[in-house]
């Protein structure tokens, strides 16, 4: 099976008590907690900020990778770190400069990644891949959980994965949107190797069972 990381969105968490989802994302055994920022402008939709980013990172131990859906992330990427982000992830859409954004995330001490709309190209990050440790590509429009996983971009993670391995590059490729036990083997064999799974799991009675039906239908 190749290896790949969970990342569960609680976007689509219970949020009456995020402390009680952390501890279950722990035990469940998720590799890592995404957390969407949406500003309402970026994408038609707002989720939370930064105290809701520090609340969830004083109760969990886990890797917090900060997938930011707005505008001007350059701006608040201190704010990001402080609150608690292990991974920054910004949209190239974004009317932050790429090369400063991973600069200052860098400079912050976080890990960084960019991240493509469905409608934008791979060809558009590949002068950033020397410098990034993951691309994500969005298989869905970003801004709202619960949407169906777009096949067309399978695409796109084939030739990043072709690109990246052809030179060599430690990049992660991550994949947003739609994930499910059917299309978690399908971005897992176009060379994801990070799933961020939001409905999916939280639908389930357990997020444990969910992840195990998850990890067995890739493995299949
Ligand atoms: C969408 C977000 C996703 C979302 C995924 O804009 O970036 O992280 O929570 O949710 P599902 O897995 O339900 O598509
Ligand atoms: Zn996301």
């Amino acid at each position: 099976m190749k290896k790949f990381y969970t990342c569960a969105s609680v976007l689509s968490a219970d949020m009456r008590n995020l402390e009680k989802v952390s501890k279950e994302l722990e035990t469940s055994g998720v590799d890592i907690l995404h957390f969407d920022v949406m500003d309402g402008v970026f994408v038609p939709n707002l989720s939370f900020g930064f105290p809701i980013l520090e609340a969830v990172n004083n109760s969990t131990d886990l890797f917090l990778d900060v997938h930011l859906m707005i505008t001007d992330p350059l701006r608040y990427i201190p704010q990001t770190i402080k609150a608690g982000a292990d991974l920054v992830t910004f949209h190239i859409e974004s009317s932050s400069d790429p090369y400063e954004t991973i600069a200052a995330v860098k400079k912050g001490g976080a890990k960084v990644g960019i991240v493509i709309k469905p409608g934008t190209s791979y060809e558009e990050v590949l002068p950033f891949m020397e410098l990034v440790d993951v691309v994500l590509v969005m298989t869905v429009e970003p801004g709202f959980g619960g949407q169906s996983f777009m096949e067309d971009m399978l695409p796109k993670v084939r030739a990043l994965r072709k690109y990246i391995d052809e030179k060599d590059l430690p990049v992660h490729i991550q994949v947003d949107g739609g994930i499910n036990d059917k299309t978690a083997a399908l971005a897992v064999s176009a060379g994801a190797d990070m799933l961020v799974v939001g409905s999916y799991l939280f639908k389930k009675s357990s997020i444990a069972d969910g992840l195990t039906t998850l990890k067995n239908a890739v493995s299949e």
